[in-house]
């Protein structure tokens, strides 16, 4: 793990009428305040354990946006999955979009953009092929999103949420 010096990236112009929002390499202590963001702004949670292990295995692509408060007011975190290919035996790497989310009251800022264009960076220094995610088919600014990254719609995950909603199962090539 870096200083904070050499983990912190920059602070975006997009948010130059807000006071300074850093993005920043996440660390163990910032796990509390991602989980919060996540518990607030996502149905879907995990345990503890769960992003220790995303973070102790995939460190520099697990990214934080802090307020000039240091609060934690968006995060981002990927982890790399090795899948058969639809064509030959072969195996793939996936970067597989585990979460992303930013607090309301920071929504409409650029902060997911710019967490999204720093982490895509980082998590392709794990060789990975391609990127993929599911989102929510009811989703539609998180779908835009990604559609603005270049992510296609690959297909539909039936009921891949435990309310039974379905995903769109998008993908970029790395
Ligand atoms: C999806 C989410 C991460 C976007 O964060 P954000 O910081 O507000 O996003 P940005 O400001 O970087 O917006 C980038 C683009 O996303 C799309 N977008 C974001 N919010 C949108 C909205 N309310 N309506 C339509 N499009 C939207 C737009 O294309 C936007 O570009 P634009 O502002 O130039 O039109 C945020 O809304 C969120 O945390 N949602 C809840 C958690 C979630 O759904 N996570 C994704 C799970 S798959």
């Amino acid at each position: 793990m870096g200083t904070e010096k050499d983990t912190q990236i920059n602070s975006s112009s997009n948010f130059s009428d807000i006071a300074p929002i850093v993005v920043r390499r996440c660390t163990i202590e910032d796990l509390e305040g991602v989980i919060k963001v996540n518990e607030l702004e996502l149905p879907e949670d995990y345990p503890y354990f769960f992003y220790k292990s995303i973070l102790d295995n995939y460190p520099e692509s697990f990214l934080v946006a802090c307020n000039s408060n240091k609060e934690i007011i968006g995060y981002i975190m990927w982890r790399v999955e090795r899948t058969p290919t639809i064509t030959s035996l072969k195996l793939k790497n996936n970067g597989h979009l585990v979460s992303i989310a930013v607090l309301k009251n920071y929504k409409r800022l650029g902060i997911a953009t710019t967490l999204l264009s720093h982490s895509m960076k980082k998590i392709k220094k794990y060789k990975i092929d391609e990127y993929v995610l599911e989102v929510r088919i009811s989703n539609f600014e998180a779908t835009n999103l990604y559609k603005r990254f270049n992510f296609i719609t690959h297909s539909i995950k039936e009921k891949y949420y435990r309310d039974g909603e379905n995903a769109y199962y998008m993908t970029f090539k790395a």
